[in-house]
């Protein structure tokens, strides 16, 4: 009896001293919040996630190798995404977004080295592929790719020079945009879902997968201090030559508020405790 009493004001010491704990990290000061600068995200964003996410590629760095180790390297990579979860989810849903498509048109939007857009035109031999991305050298790496792997016919390179997407002019519409990890790393998030909106189809399908709440309030329990979008975006990715990621966002369902009035919410799914995945329709 007295062993079950002594263990109950343990678990109830032990839940104020974590709620203690967790509304002193609510009352701290957030740290200096710098701005998000355009030109600095196109350095960071100079290394690419592998699937896992962590020690990326550089691709300015992947210039020098060989043609024989670059497909090597990348399709094992391509295996391993296949395994984690939260990106065969993503091709699960791009999937069904264009299986009924005779000729389906795709844009890979922050394509990083272009995981979801080759993944794509693994499975659909008739798909068009066009790779957007706010690194030159990352859109190079995704040309040779394709051309190595027989892909060059079906591709387009595109890099987005405004940091607000509005440079970006296509004569075609998609049928599919997908944004993976993306736009939860600039704050002009919604004026690109709002540029992108007139290149895709009626009835097109607009893919997303976002960090959420969660995650910023576990990597803020950790560091025992409030994080704001660049001290967040400091630990969301890994640190590299002493560059950080200048910005990460937090969505949950505020997602939706992004696609405004112009989109239908047709899933939305939980893969891992810090990201969401959205599919939107627009009317
Ligand atoms: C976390 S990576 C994700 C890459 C890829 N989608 C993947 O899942 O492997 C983020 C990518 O978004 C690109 N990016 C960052 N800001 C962007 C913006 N404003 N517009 C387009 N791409 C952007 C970066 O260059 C980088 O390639």
């Amino acid at each position: 009896m007295d062993k079950i009493i002594k263990h109950k004001l343990y678990t109830i010491k032990r839940k104020i001293i974590k709620l203690l704990y967790e509304i002193k990290v609510f009352f701290s000061v957030s740290g200096k919040g710098k701005r998000y600068d355009f030109n600095s995200a196109k350095q960071y964003w100079q290394n690419v996630p592998k699937a896992m996410g962590s020690n990326p590629w550089n691709t300015e760095k992947l210039k020098y190798i060989s043609d024989e180790i670059l497909v090597v390297q990348f399709k094992e990579e391509q295996k391993i995404s296949r395994e984690k979860f939260e990106r065969q989810l993503g091709y699960k849903r791009a999937f069904e977004s264009i299986k009924d498509i005779d000729n389906p048109k795709v844009m890979d939007y922050g394509s990083g080295i272009g995981f979801y857009g080759f993944e794509i035109l693994s499975h659909f031999p008739n798909a068009q592929v066009t790779f957007v991305d706010i690194n030159q050298s990352n859109l190079n790496i995704i040309q040779r790719i394709a051309e190595l792997l027989k892909f060059e016919q079906q591709i387009t390179i595109c890099q987005v020079q405004n940091k607000k997407s509005l440079d970006l002019n296509f004569k075609n519409t998609f049928n599919l945009i997908m944004s993976m990890g993306v736009l939860h790393h600039t704050p002009f998030a919604k004026d690109i879902v709002s540029h992108l909106t007139q290149y895709l189809d009626s009835k097109g399908i607009f893919l997303v997968l976002l960090y959420n709440n969660h995650y910023r309030k576990r990597l803020s329990q950790n560091k025992g201090y409030r994080l704001n979008h660049s001290t967040f975006g400091e630990l969301t990715d890994p640190i590299i030559d002493e560059i950080k990621n200048p910005y990460s966002d937090w969505y949950d369902d505020k997602a939706i508020d992004l696609f405004g009035h112009n989109y239908n919410l047709i899933s939305r799914d939980y893969p891992t405790p810090d990201y969401n995945t959205y599919r939107f329709e627009k009317f």
